[in-house]
């Protein structure tokens, strides 16, 4: 999510630390609010939702919050990582929930692409977090396309990801409030950051790609979403998505 050390363990974008077993505890430090902005995703999900599609599930700390709102809920994780897709079966089965999760391991980019029809079609949600910034613009749109489409009518789409600050005053003012969480945490920026991988672009994927919030809202309006809106924000986290209407195809 930010440069890092030259020498550390090459990862895939979006893994983020060298040691996947540290992620749900480092995650925790480096993003203020990760567990109330991944909260609010799964809070603003219909509790009667039955087939759902999460798009880089990583350890899968998202994919649990979702099944404990949607308690019929069927859930299909995408992630390209075969580090990441092992770990999250192993927490899925421990809390009991494997008979109601299925694990694909793909680029998700190639789902945007329509080559890859493993994960299925008609959902009536499909969540992700952190994970969609690091497609480039154009890659964004196709897959808000592509999302769009396999929404069932009704069907909402909810992103948590980080957004381009709009200046560079709002981008000082989001960092401190990155580094006075950490610090308020015990911990520094510097000492979160060295426990991250060194990432190369993969499939898809590159180092951050962010857009303004503003520039996701159009993406989505593009994309086909009739309405659009953005349930929770902190600094330059922001959860944001949009439904389908009843009526459309
Ligand atoms: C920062 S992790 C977030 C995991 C989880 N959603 C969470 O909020 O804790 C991002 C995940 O997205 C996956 N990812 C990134 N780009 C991807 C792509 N193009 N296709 C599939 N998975 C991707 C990474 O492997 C990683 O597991």
């Amino acid at each position: 999510m930010q440069s890092m050390p030259e020498e550390t363990i090459e990862i895939f974008p979006g893994e983020v630390f060298a040691d996947v077993t540290e992620f749900d505890s480092s995650i925790r430090q480096l993003l203020p609010y990760y567990d109330e902005m991944l909260g609010a995703i799964a809070r603003c999900l219909p509790t009667d939702a039955s087939r759902i599609l999460e798009l880089g599930c990583g350890t899968g700390e998202l994919s649990l919050k979702v099944m404990e709102c949607c308690p019929s809920a069927q859930l299909v994780g995408i992630d390209y990582s075969p580090r990441m897709i092992t770990f999250v079966r192993s927490k899925i089965e421990s809390a009991g929930y494997a008979h109601r999760w299925r694990g694909v391991e793909m680029d998700f980019g190639e789902w945007a692409n329509n080559q890859g029809s493993e994960a299925g079609t008609g959902f009536d949600a499909v969540v992700s977090s952190l994970a969609i910034h690091h497609l480039s613009d154009e890659m964004k749109l196709k897959l808000f396309g592509q999302i769009r489409q396999t929404l069932n009518p009704g069907g909402i789409f909810w992103n948590a990801d980080p957004v381009l600050p709009e200046s560079p005053q709002l981008s000082e003012f989001y960092q401190k409030a990155r580094e006075e969480w950490c610090n308020s945490h015990g911990t520094t920026l510097e000492d979160v950051r060295s426990k991250m991988g060194r990432s190369e672009t993969h499939g898809y994927s590159h180092h951050d790609q962010l857009a303004t919030l503003d520039a996701h809202l159009q993406m989505l309006k593009t994309a086909g979403f009739e309405s659009v809106a953005v349930p929770w924000k902190y600094y330059g986290l922001a959860v944001f998505g949009g439904w389908v209407d009843m009526k459309s195809g």
